[in-house]
C-alpha cells in the first residue's frame, strides 16, 4: 500500500484520454475494471468517474519489480500508472468502448490499495439481487450508470438553483426539529431530552415554515428541501425525500404555475436539450377524471374514458339500468384493435384486476376481426340499445369495449386503472415522449370513509376557490380549491396552491377539518396568530426532484436514483438502521419500549 502524493497527480480523467493525447505521456488514477494476463502482456481496465482506458503492462518494457506488482493487480485494486498513449491497432479496437481505439502503454506503477473480491460485479447490466446492492451501496455506487444518475441529479439541482437565484428568489434552510407538518402521512418522531416526555417531530415538508417566510416579508422563497414521511415504501415513495419547496407573496395560481415551467424548462433545456414548449397544457381535476379516471394521467395514449350513462339508462341489462337509475354512472373504453389478442382468461384476469379498485364487475363486449361476437352482457341487452352503445363507443370490426357500472368517482377510477393496465400490458404507452401538463381546481375536501369526516385533498392551508367560497356551510364536498397538480408521464411530479392567508378562514378550515377550535389553536396557534399581524396573499409549489430524476433516467425505483437510498422496508441494509440503541441512551431520552 502506498500513500499518495503530488508526484501521482492524475494529467487527465480515464475517460478523457483520446487519440489527440497519442505518442504523450500521462498519468492517471482509478479502480482496476478487469485484468487479463496473456503472459508477457498485462491488459488492464482502468476506471474513474469519468469513465475507462485500457492500459498495458509489457514485460519486455518493464522493470521486475514493476511487472511482479502488474501481475498481483486485482479487480477494485486503487492504483496510480503513468505511461504513453499509443493507437490500438486496427484489430484490437474495441468499439464498445468509449476510448477504445488507443491504450496507455505503461512504464511506472503504483498500488495505493489492494482489494478483496467485490461481493457484487461493478457493471452496470450486473444482475445481483438489490438488497446485496444496497448493503454494499458505496460499491454499487462505482458502477458507471449509477454515477451517470447521481451527476444528472447534481446537475438537475444546479439548473433549478440558478433559474430560482435568476428569478429572485432567496434559498432559505428551515428547521429539521421541527413540530408535525400535516402532508398526510405519519410523522417521524425525536424524544427530547431536555424535555421528558416530549418530542419533535421532522418535518414532512417545509410547509407552514414557508408560509410564515411570507408573513416575515421574504416575497420569494425556494429551498431544495429534505421531507420526512413515515409511510409505507413503493417504488415511488421513500420515507427521507427530497422537494424544491418554493413560495411567493402577492400571486394567483397562474403566477407560480408560470414560474414552475420556468425551472422545469431551464432542466429539460440544460439536461435533455430540448426545451419544452411553454405554457403547459392543463386540464381541470373533474376532466381528468372524467376523461383518464385519474388526477395524474398518462397521456402518452389515448383509449379516453365515456360516460354511457344516458344511453344504456333503459337498455334491458339490469347491472347498467340499476346503477344509472341509483344516481350512479356506467363508462366505458374501447381497446381498438385488441379484440383477437385478448383470451377469455385474459378478460378474465382483467375483470379481477378492475375489481381491486372496489367495483363489482367488468362488463365486455368484443368483435373479433373474422366478425364473431364476443360478450358478458349482449344477451341481456336491446338491440336498439346495444347498437346505440356500440356506435357511441365507436366499436369496430376488431375492437373490444369494458363497462364499470358504479359509484362515479370509483367507476372513473377503477376505468382509469384498467386503461393504464391495458396501455402497459398491450405497449400503447409512447415511451419516447414527455407529457408534462398541470391538473388545476382540485377538490377542497375528501371524504373520508375511515375516519367518516373530510380530509383535506391537498393540505388544510389551502385556499378555495373564489366562486365555491359561499358553498362552505351548505355544499362543502363540492368546492374547488386553489391547487394544481404538475403531472408527467402518469407520474405526479408536484403540487401546489394559493393558501389561505386570513386567521378567520384558516380557523373554520380547521373547523371543517374536524378540530374544535381549542385543537386547533393549540396545534396551529402560532400560524392562527401569525395571520392576525399583516400576512400577504401568497402560494406556492413543490416537487419531488427524487422522482423527476427518476422519469428523466428512466429509472423504475427512487432507490436508483438517491445515493444512500432505504431499501422497501424503510431500512438502511449498509448501515443496519434502524438499529437498537444502548440502554443508557434510552434512560437519558426518557424512553422505554414496550415490545408486543
Ligand atoms: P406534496 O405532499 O404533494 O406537497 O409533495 C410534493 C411532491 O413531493 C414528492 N413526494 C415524494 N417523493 C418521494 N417520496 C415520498 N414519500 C414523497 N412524498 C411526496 C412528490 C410530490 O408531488 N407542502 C406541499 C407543497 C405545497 O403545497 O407547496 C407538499 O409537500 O413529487
Ligand atoms: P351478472 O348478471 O352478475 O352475471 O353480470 C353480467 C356481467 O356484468 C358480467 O360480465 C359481470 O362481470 C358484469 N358486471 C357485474 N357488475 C358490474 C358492474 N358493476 N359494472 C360492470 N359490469 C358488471
Amino acid at each position: 500500500m502506498a500513500t499518495y502524493n503530488q508526484s501521482w497527480a492524475r494529467s487527465c480523467m480515464c475517460g478523457e484520454v483520446s487519440k489527440e493525447s497519442v505518442n504523450k505521456n500521462i498519468s492517471l488514477l482509478g479502480w482496476v475494471q478487469r485484468v487479463r494476463n496473456i503472459g508477457g502482456i498485462i491488459f488492464l481496465w482502468l476506471r474513474d468517474r469519468s469513465g475507462m482506458v485500457q492500459v498495458v503492462f509489457n514485460q519486455e518494457n518493464l522493470s521486475e519489480d514493476i511487472y511482479a506488482m502488474a501481475e498481483s493487480l486485482r479487480s477494485e485494486y486503487v492504483i496510480g500508472v503513468r505511461g504513453e498513449v499509443a493507437l490500438r491497432d486496427e484489430s484490437a479496437i474495441n468499439p464498445e468502448m468509449e476510448t477504445g481505439e488507443i491504450e496507455v502503454n505503461v512504464s511506472e506503477l503504483v498500488i495505493f490499495n489492494a482489494a478483496q473480491t467485490p461481493p457484487i460485479y461493478i457493471e452496470d447490466d450486473a444482475k445481483d439481487n438489490e438488497a446485496v446492492r444496497l448493503k454494499y451501496r458505496y460499491l454499487d455506487l462505482r458502477k458507471p450508470s449509477v454515477q451517470k444518475t447521481l451527476f444528472m441529479r447534481a446537475k438537475i439541482i444546479s439548473a433549478i438553483r440558478n433559474y430560482m437565484d435568476s428569478q429572485g428568489f432567496i434559498e432559505v434552510e428551515t428547521p429539521i426539529l421541527t413540530k408535525s407538518t400535516p402532508e398526510g402521512a405519519r410523522d417521524f418522531l425525536v424524544p427530547s431530552r431536555i424535555h421528558p416526555g416530549e418530542c419533535y417531530a421532522l418535518p414532512q415538508s417545509p410547509q407552514i415554515y414557508k408560509q410564515l417566510l411570507m408573513v416575515g416579508g421574504f416575497d420569494r422563497y425556494y429551498q431544495i428541501a429534505k421531507c420526512f414521511r413515515d409511510e409505507d415504501s413503493r417504488a415511488d415513495r421513500q420515507p427521507e425525500f427530497t422537494q424544491l419547496d418554493m413560495e411567493m407573496s402577492f400571486v394567483e395560481p397562474r403566477d407560480v404555475q408560470t414560474v414552475i415551467e420556468g425551472a422545469f424548462n431551464s432542466i429539460f433545456t440544460k439536461v435533455l436539450g430540448t426545451p419544452l414548449s411553454l405554457p403547459l397544457p392543463r386540464i381541470t381535476w373533474k376532466e381528468a377524471l372524467e376523461r383518464y379516471g385519474s388526477d395524474k394521467p398518462d397521456t402518452r395514449f389515448e383509449m379516453y374514458i365515456q360516460d354511457v350513462s344516458d344511453t344504456v339508462k333503459e337498455c334491458g341489462f339490469s347491472v347498467f339500468e340499476s346503477a344509472v337509475s341509483a344516481g350512479n354512472m356506467v363508462c366505458g373504453i374501447t381497446a381498438k384493435g385488441q379484440a383477437d389478442n385478448l383470451s377469455r382468461k385474459q378478460i378474465d384476469a382483467l375483470t379481477d384486476y378492475a375489481k381491486t379498485y372496489h367495483v363489482k364487475g367488468l362488463a365486455w363486449y368484443a368483435i373479433n376481426s373474422d366478425g364473431t361476437i364476443r360478450s358478458s352482457f349482449a344477451k341481456f341487452m336491446s338491440d336498439e340499445s346495444l347498437n346505440r352503445l356500440i356506435s357511441d363507443m365507436d366499436c369496430k370490426s376488431g375492437d373490444i369495449m369494458f363497462f364499470i357500472a358504479d359509484k362515479r368517482i370509483t367507476a372513473l377510477t377503477a376505468m382509469g386503472q384498467l386503461r393504464l393496465k391495458l396501455g402497459k400490458d398491450l405497449d400503447l404507452i409512447d415511451t419516447t415522449r414527455n407529457d408534462l401538463f398541470w391538473v388545476t381546481e382540485f377538490p377542497l375536501f375528501e371524504y373520508s370513509e375511515e375516519d367518516q369526516r373530510y380530509v383535506a385533498a391537498h393540505h388544510p392551508f389551502t385556499m378555495p376557490m373564489d366562486e365555491d367560497f359561499d358553498l362552505i356551510d351548505t355544499n362543502p364536498h363540492i368546492m374547488r380549491a386553489k391547487s394544481y397538480d404538475l403531472v408527467m408521464n402518469g407520474i405526479e411530479m408536484g403540487s401546489g396552491s394559493v393558501r389561505i392567508h386570513s386567521s378567520d378562514i384558516q380557523e373554520r378550515m380547521f373547523n371543517m377539518l374536524g378540530f374544535t377550535k381549542e385543537e386547533a389553536w393549540k396545534r396551529f396557534g402560532f400560524l392562527l396568530e401569525a395571520f392576525k399581524y399583516g400576512t400577504p396573499p401568497h402560494g406556492g409549489f413543490a416537487f419531488g426532484i427524487d422522482r423527476l430524476i427518476m422519469a428523466l433516467s428512466g429509472k423504475e425505483s427512487l432507490r436508483d436514483v438517491i445515493a444512500f437510498p432505504k431499501a422497501q422496508n424503510a431500512s438502511c441494509p449498509m448501515m443496519a438502521t434502524p438499529s437498537s440503541v444502548p440502554e443508557e441512551q434510552l434512560k437519558q431520552l426518557h424512553i422505554k419500549f414496550e415490545l408486543d
